[in-house]
């Protein structure tokens, strides 16, 4: 049996550990403090990017911890006004700049914006700046399988990490198999159902959390972790924030993970990766 609170191995041979701070609309002001309740309570994987706006802050609190840098786990990513090889490795500086630190361990595509059809060159800038040291580690955000295998296709390498929304109302059991089959780590964005607040109330969460003594948002990071995930819950109250940490002392039953299982609807929440929107 995996031990869920050891980190992954990437594919190409990064640690990176299976539950994150995820800092989307956490402002930057906020994010200085927010960051550093994530860091004291044990958060060593802290997900941001250029388009939240919120990288100084994110910086400074990881700077102010006092915490080694080797010991954390920083991925940003570059905002699809910066696809192409140039304004890629461009956004990649600046981000670097903001976050006060001299490399990433992740770096992400944000989106593939397929309209603009540059994310190959793009991840080439991931690969280029791989090699220099300026990230330790090239991955991709919201990519569908044909993104991913032209990728493979025409630099050689399949990405490290794909982040998709994830969750049990969207639980991209198709994508997850895909993935493993090509060791490529799923991680899971929008991992709490994000905007559906109902996802908390339903019986099967509910149930497993009463059975465990456990919240429901314990329970869903716990369905991601067993599922393989890598998974980065939000959250503004530092009490939360701790909390949705605490998740290894207890394990969901096959019956407990098949029910939650049940609640796919088939329907993203956010908008489609292949779509001409972004
Ligand atoms: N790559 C992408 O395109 C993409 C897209 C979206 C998100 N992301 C990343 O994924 C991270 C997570 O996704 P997300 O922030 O969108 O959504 P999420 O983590 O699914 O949900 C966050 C919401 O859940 C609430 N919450 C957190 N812990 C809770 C608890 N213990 N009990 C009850 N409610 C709780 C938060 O409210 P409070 O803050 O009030 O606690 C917030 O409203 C982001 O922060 C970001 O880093 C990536």
């Amino acid at each position: 049996m995996t031990d869920l609170s050891a980190p992954i191995t990437l594919n190409d041979g990064v640690s990176m550990p299976r539950i994150g701070y995820g800092t989307y609309k956490v402002g930057d002001s906020e994010a200085r403090r927010t960051v550093e309740a994530a860091l004291e309570a044990g958060y060593r994987l802290i997900d941001t990017a250029e388009m939240y706006g919120n990288e100084t802050g994110v910086g400074r609190a990881v700077r102010e911890s006092g915490l080694a840098r080797e010991g954390l786990f920083l991925t940003s990513k570059v905002w699809n006004d910066h696809h192409g090889y140039d304004a890629a490795r461009r956004a990649l500086e600046d981000s670097l700049e903001r976050l006060g630190t001299d490399y990433l361990d992740l770096f992400l595509i944000h989106w593939p914006s397929p309209r603009q059809d540059l994310y190959v060159e793009t991840f080439q800038a991931l690969l280029q700046a791989k090699e220099e040291g300026l990230i330790r580690s090239a991955g991709v955000s919201n990519f569908l399988p044909e993104h991913l295998e032209r990728v493979r296709d025409e630099t050689g390498d399949w990405p490290s990490v794909n982040q998709v929304e994830l969750h049990p109302y969207f639980n991209q059991a198709g994508l997850r198999d895909w993935h493993r089959e090509r060791g490529i780590a799923t991680q899971s964005w929008g991992p709490l159902g994000q905007r559906t607040g109902s996802l908390l109330g339903e019986k099967p969460v509910a149930a497993a959390a009463e059975a465990h003594g456990r919240t429901p948002a314990q329970v869903v990071i716990r369905w991601h972790l067993q599922h393989g995930c890598v998974v980065i819950p939000k959250s503004s109250r530092p009490e939360r924030i701790a909390a949705n940490l605490d998740v290894f002392g207890f394990e969901l039953s096959g019956a407990e993970m098949d029910a939650i299982d049940g609640l796919e609807t088939g329907r993203r929440q956010g908008i489609d990766p292949g779509g001409t929107e972004r």
